[in-house]
């Protein structure tokens, strides 16, 4: 995540920004045809090899990548090599880690068979892999997760690839005299929706994901606590502002999908009311807050009988989830996600687009799962919405996403003809460790690599960064760091919407049966 600490944004010239808000005024959208939503799909996947920490395999396909990382915890007498860096620098963050593994992992479980159909399932199974390796590694006893490596004031203080770091790479973990329900419960439902992937794949390796996700979940569940006030290194970086009762509830509906346990349902059930799930109207959904996806996953749950007997708490759910839909549809009375111009949902300044892809995901889902098979409709406030309209929504964001906006500029880094060129990460911005072998000390690299203005020398193709401002404008500058940065969290959930829109758009030949592919509408509420 960007560097509050060490580094100013650079100021915008009055006059560009000026001319680019006229030619935004003017903006009308003119993209014909879809975009190829299958080389998004392969891109976005790509990107986690670029995030990838430790030792890297010989099929690393991201060649200007090398091996790092490779004393991860030894002070501590741990091995914690592995796992992924979740944005320009080289921690690595437990919470943010987790929740990404979580949307790789329910993308493939929704949109399996889309991902198959374009040959892209290893890579998907791979990037769900890296992190539930590290997470094993991680959860070195029942009641013992490794929470950080390394931290970010000092990690900030230097501009270094990941292969020359010289950085502190202290590990932080939480226990029982030091808890941390959320960064637990993240982590047990990574693991859980893990488990679902490999349940078939790799019955040996899913049953051990099961195992220490359980335990994790019980961990979390009896030892009480937020993780930032056990680990305060985490505090400006990845704090828990929604505190943990999502958390245990996202990991107990995780666990119930991945067991079918009367026992994790009923805690979601149960705790409905005292956690929140079915008291909280959200607007956002995030590493952090993660009520409205509970909803979702929750009204999932009322499209099977037998779940009947629970279907008044289930139904309170439900009517949160479409609180959540109709907020970011614009038809709710009052608390609606704002838009740009040029109709991005925008929840705040900095990284703004992990809101819109966990967005694009969720209301994906609904409308493949909950609206599934009916002439369903949401009724919102402001009118009523069906499948056909929430899915021309989501397409309506990944399309701005890829390009059609106006800055006519893909914010998925190597994606079509126009893209951010100077991401905000340290490895992409100094010459690949392959190239130049020779150490680029702390400094150095602020010195002599991040300052130029020069495009990054290397392309982190798949990244999405955090996107234009609210006036759908976009500097691309190293040291925009609240625009130009990108995270592992804000690509994961395009894998499952990039896969679905491909399939929605008849670009890809092997649909499975059952699913239906209707025509989308284009129109949507602004
Ligand atoms: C919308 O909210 C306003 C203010 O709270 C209220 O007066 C109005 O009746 C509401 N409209 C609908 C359709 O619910
Ligand atoms: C974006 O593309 C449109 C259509 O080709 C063009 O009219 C507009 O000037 C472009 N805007 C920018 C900022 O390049």
């Amino acid at each position: 995540m960007g560097d509050t600490g060490s580094l100013r944004l650079v100021p915008h010239c009055p006059r560009l920004l000026i001319a680019l808000v006229l030619l935004g005024l003017s903006f009308t959208v003119s993209v014909a045809g879809a975009f190829n939503y299958a080389d998004a799909l392969t891109k976005s996947l790509l990107y986690f090899e670029a995030q990838r920490s430790g030792r890297l395999p010989h099929n690393q396909r991201v060649t200007w990548r090398d091996h790092s990382g490779l004393t991860d915890g030894l002070e501590q007498g741990v091995d914690l090599v592995g796992g992924y860096y979740d944005a320009g620098d080289h921690v690595k963050f437990g919470l943010p880690m987790a929740f990404t593994v979580t949307m790789l992992s329910w993308s493939v479980i929704e949109y399996s068979g889309q991902i198959d159909s374009t040959g892209e399932m290893e890579h998907a199974l791979e990037a769900i892999k890296w992190g539930t390796d590290y997470f094993m590694k991680a959860h070195t006893s029942p009641t013992v997760l490794w929470a950080e490596v390394g931290d970010g004031d000092t990690d900030h203080y230097c501009w270094q690839r990941p292969e020359d770091m010289t950085t502190s790479r202290r590990a932080y973990k939480v226990d029982e005299n030091n808890p941390g329900s959320d960064l637990a419960g993240e982590t047990a439902a990574a693991m859980a929706a893990a488990s679902i992937v490999f349940r078939r794949r790799n019955p040996h390796y899913s049953s051990l994901l099961l195992h220490h996700a359980q335990q994790l979940f019980e961990f979390g569940d009896k030892y009480r606590g937020e993780y930032d006030r056990s680990v305060e290194e985490v505090k400006s970086y990845y704090g828990s502002v929604s505190g943990y009762k999502d958390e245990l509830l996202w990991a107990a509906l995780w666990l119930h999908r991945a067991t079918d346990g009367e026992y994790y349902l009923s805690y979601a059930i149960n705790k409905a009311h005292c956690f929140g799930g079915v008291g909280w109207a959200m607007t956002e959904f995030s590493w952090d807050v993660k009520y409205a996806g509970i909803q979702v996953m929750a009204s999932q749950l009322l499209m099977n009988e037998k779940h009947g007997v629970h279907g008044h708490v289930l139904q309170m759910y439900r009517s949160k989830a479409e609180h959540y839909i109709c907020s970011c549809l614009n038809l709710n009375n009052g608390s609606n996600v704002d838009r740009t111009p040029g109709g991005l949902l925008y929840v705040r300044q900095w990284n703004n687009m992990q809101y819109v892809s966990s967005a694009a995901f969720l209301l994906m889902v609904y409308s493949d799962q909950v609206l599934a098979g009916s002439d369903e409709e949401i009724r919102c406030p402001g009118g009523s919405v069906g499948r056909a309209e929430v899915t021309a929504f989501v397409k309506s964001q990944a399309d701005y996403i890829l390009g059609s906006n106006p800055m006519n500029m893909s914010y998925l880094v190597g994606f079509g003809p126009s893209y951010p060129r100077r991401v905000h990460h340290r490895g992409a911005s100094i010459v690949s460790y392959r190239e130049y072998r020779g150490f680029i000390g702390c400094t150095q690299g602020y010195d002599n690599w991040y300052a130029r203005q020069e495009p990054n020398p290397n392309v982190v193709v798949g990244a999405l960064v955090g996107g234009p401002d609210c006036q759908d404008n976009f500097f691309d500058q190293r040291g925009n760091y609240m625009q130009t940065e990108a995270c592992t969290y804000n690509t994961a959930p395009l894998v499952g919407v990039f896969a679905r829109l491909m399939q929605l758009e008849g670009q890809s030949g092997e649909l499975e049966d059952g699913i239906e592919n209707f025509p989308l509408r284009a129109s949507y509420r602004k």
